[in-house]
């Protein structure tokens, strides 16, 4: 896989890992990369936090509570599915943005955030690696950014990144073809 057509065209979501490492210090050159984003007045609004042994543990207690809360206890399948989903990828990273109290800048930053994602997922997919943009309620919980130690008056998180060695790759999902969403205009 070499043109950047195939490897936009091919990259998916991908929520199953296997249970295997990735070479962290391909992950911190894909980390580096993807902040070329495109960054209106050069905000660098733009946080990245790799979450160590300890950090995983507590965002997977917040996970399972979260689930909880919303549809009672977990019976063991699910826990194991669960256990599954959040332990098997390799690395957990924490995307936050700098807050600005201007709106506009602010909408701009977040499209940085976003253009740095999708950077980091197309890096990734390059060396066969996936990545899960995961958003939610539950990011924006004060207790998620006190686990992360991100301090919630100056950041906001934006997503958990899961990544890792893709167990399974979904098919593409329907997309709307681009002559039905461009207009030629005189
Ligand atoms: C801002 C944003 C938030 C997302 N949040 C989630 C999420 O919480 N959970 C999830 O499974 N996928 C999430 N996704 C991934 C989308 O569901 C996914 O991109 C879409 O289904 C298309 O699939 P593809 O990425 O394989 O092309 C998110 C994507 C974006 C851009």
């Amino acid at each position: 896989m070499n043109s950047i057509n195939e490897i936009i065209k091919t990259r998916r979501t991908i929520h199953k890992f296997l249970n295997q490492r990735v070479n962290e210090d391909e992950l911190l050159d894909c980390l580096e990369a993807s902040l070329c984003a495109p960054n209106h007045k050069l905000t660098d609004p733009v946080r990245y936090y790799l979450a160590g042994e300890q950090t995983r543990k507590n965002v997977f207690d917040f996970l399972v509570e979260t689930k909880q809360n919303k549809s009672g206890p977990l019976d063991e399948n699910q826990m194991l599915s669960f256990e599954q989903k959040f332990i098997n990828p390799s690395h957990l990273v924490i995307i936050s943005q700098a807050l600005n109290p201007d709106p506009l800048t602010s909408k701009e930053d977040y499209a940085t955030v976003a253009c740095s994602v999708h950077n980091l997922s197309l890096l990734l997919w390059e060396k066969g690696i996936g990545l899960k943009w995961s958003t939610g309620k539950k990011i924006k919980s004060p207790k998620l950014h006190e686990i992360t130690n991100i301090d919630i008056q100056k950041e906001s998180i934006e997503g958990l990144l899961w990544i890792g060695i893709p167990k399974l790759t979904p098919p593409s999902p329907p997309r709307a073809k681009l002559n039905e969403l461009l207009k030629r205009l005189n």
